[in-house]
């Protein structure tokens, strides 16, 4: 596939219904769970994204039988046969979890657990990524994991685990489901206090699967199911689409004039919505219908329309309820009357690249005007982008740097340019929207693949 995007500017409303495939934390978790239960699992709707392809091929390594029906490119069905908490086998080979960071953080703690020696790795931009976040709390439980200098790869040997009560420098949920995994396996009552409110989907697929999980405040624990020989129950679920991939046409339609578009089972944990809170916030205009739990998530329907916006303050907990979507809200703060600024997002600069960083250098090659602070930016709207366009067939050329999120964000901030977005090296959109581009051509996008 060419990895090259074109987008020319929109000049008729975005219009239509349309679903986007599911939610990526759910589908990772689902395939690691299922793997350790006791029976067949059977997961509907599961994404079959770059990121949660490598964790499906690691748990396949790992021993487990996966029936796939591929129900169409950008939704699966899967049952899982699962081995039970002692049952999966050592792989042959390192695991490779290749740009995936929820893959090796989550699968680290599952495998602290494990008789047997493994050592997981991935692409050489998730080997960028902090790794003692996870290895530190691993290693307090008797985890015996070794770091290539604080990043992958990590091997881990057999060691046997005990409960711990961790205080979490940041929210992470990675690093609370890294602990939560492990603690599986751990003698005693593991605790996890969050600083913030991080998304909660281990803990509410551990409680449907019988584990015993509560969350009190900021406190998360969990009794071992190893102490009380007792296992995990097979998943029966139905993946919602995923908050984080509809934010890309949910944008695309807040700011091209005079959109209206529904996008169909969105996930609506409350952990995940800080984006739909922002855009409100800035007078954006959503309805939300057909309000209903499926599989222990809630979903709705989401309908957006176009209006003018005006800037608006991110900060405090509720970042980490958008934290993957401030590069999308960037853009829509582009168009938005007045300074829009978002703070305590450090994190933003160890997601796949550098995303403020890097962000902000593509983001100004289009005529948006960033401040940069260590833990987040200013974006000083409205800006007609693209004023500063090079002369030539294409207007201004942006690069992903291999980022799905900073890939899409600027695909949607070519709509609203006043000449062609090229975007390079934009094939990294399918690492969690497989069918970004062909969902935005159906509400009427002016995008396409390029030679
Ligand atoms: C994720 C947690 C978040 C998020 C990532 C997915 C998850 O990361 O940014 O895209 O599925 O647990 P952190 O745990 O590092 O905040």
């Amino acid at each position: 596939m060419s990895t090259k995007l074109l987008i020319h500017p929109q000049t008729t409303p975005l219009r239509g219904i349309i679903t986007v495939p599911g939610d990526k934390s759910v589908s990772h978790r689902a395939v690691m769970l299922a793997a350790i239960a006791e029976g067949v699992s059977v997961i509907r709707r599961w994404l079959p994204a770059g990121d949660t392809l490598a964790t499906l091929g690691a748990v396949r390594a790992l021993g487990v039988e996966i029936e796939i029906d591929k129900k169409s490119p950008t939704a699966w069905d899967l049952q899982i046969e699962g081995r039970g908490l002692h049952g999966l086998q050592p792989p042959d080979r390192p695991l490779d979890l290749r740009n995936a960071g929820t893959g090796i953080r989550l699968l680290a703690g599952l495998m602290a657990g494990q008789r047997f020696p493994v050592t997981l790795d991935g692409s050489e931009q998730l080997r960028k990524r902090p790794m003692r976040r996870i290895a530190e709390p691993l290693r307090l439980m008797g985890a015996r994991i070794e770091t290539t200098d604080g990043r992958a790869p990590l091997h881990l040997t057999p060691a046997p685990l005990h409960a711990i009560q961790y205080e979490m420098p940041v929210a992470s949920a990675q690093v609370k489901s890294a602990v939560l995994l492990a603690g599986l396996y751990a003698a005693g009552e593991t605790a996890v206090y969050q600083p913030g409110p991080a998304r909660d989907h281990t803990e509410r697929m551990l409680a449907a699967m019988g584990a015993n999980v509560e969350t009190n405040g900021n406190w998360i624990t969990m009794h071992s199911l190893f102490t009380a020989h007792r296992s995990l129950q097979p998943l029966n679920l139905t993946v919602p689409s995923d908050m984080s991939s509809a934010a890309f046409p949910l944008v695309a339609a807040a700011i091209v004039p005079h959109s209206q578009i529904t996008i169909e089972n969105v996930g609506m944990n409350e952990t995940r919505t800080g984006i739909l809170d922002w855009l409100r916030a800035m007078g954006a205009n959503f309805t939300l219908t057909n309000e209903r739990v499926t599989g222990g998530e809630p979903v709705a329907d989401l309908t957006v329309r176009f209006d003018e916006l005006h800037s608006t303050a991110v900060h405090g907990a509720s970042v980490v309820c958008g934290i993957d979507e401030l590069p999308i809200w960037a853009v829509a703060a582009s168009q938005a009357a007045g300074s829009s600024t978002v703070r305590d997002a450090a994190e933003l600069r160890v997601k796949e690249v550098d995303r403020i960083g890097v962000l902000a250098g593509e983001l100004r090659k289009l005529g948006i005007q960033l401040t940069e602070y260590a833990d987040g930016f200013t974006v000083h709207g409205p800006v007609r982008l693209a004023l500063n366009s090079l002369k030539g067939p294409c207007g201004v050329e942006v690069d992903s740097h291999d980022d799905h999120r900073l890939g899409m964000s600027l695909a949607v901030a070519g709509l609203v340019a006043t000449g062609d977005t090229l975007v390079h090296d934009a094939a990294c959109v399918a690492d969690s929207f497989p069918g970004f581009v062909e969902t935005m051509q159906a509400l009427g996008a002016n995008m396409q693949w390029v030679e």
